[in-house]
């Protein structure tokens, strides 16, 4: 009986520690390497035609810095303009998928040049 109180405490508890690795594990789509959630046919339609994925996927920005991403590729580079229903749904998608890290496991180290 004792043994059987144990194995359950363990259970539990290995239980309480695998779990976060479940609910943050994330499915890629195989063709581009995006991840799969919602607005991914809509960016995987719209931002993979004149580049590869990657370009998404190398890169961390906030809500605001993708926005002027968007704009400098609309200005510069020929990106059509999207109806704000897509535009809001692409920029939910990549400021959700593709947001800065927040934690970092040790600070960055103090290099002192001499
Ligand atoms: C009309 C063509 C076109 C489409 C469509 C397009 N891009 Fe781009 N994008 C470019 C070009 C050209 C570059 C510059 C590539 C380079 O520097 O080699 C670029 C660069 C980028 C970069 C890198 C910017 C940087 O600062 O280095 C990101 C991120 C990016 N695109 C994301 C997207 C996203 C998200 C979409 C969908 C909303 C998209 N692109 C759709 C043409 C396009």
């Amino acid at each position: 009986m004792r043994i059987t109180g144990i194995l359950i405490v363990f259970i539990i508890m290995l239980t309480l520690v695998l779990m976060p690795g479940y609910a943050s594990a994330v499915k890629l789509d195989k063709e581009t390497g995006l991840v799969i959630g919602k607005g991914f046919d809509t960016v995987k339609s719209n931002c993979t035609i004149c580049h590869s994925a990657m370009m998404i996927t190398q890169n961390r920005m906030d809500r605001n810095r993708w926005l002027e991403t968007i704009r400098w590729m609309q200005k510069n580079q020929g990106l059509r303009t999207f109806k704000p229903d897509t535009e809001k749904e692409i920029l939910d998608y990549l400021s959700t998928n593709y947001a800065p890290e927040k934690a970092y496991r040790r600070p960055p180290l103090k290099v002192e040049w001499e």
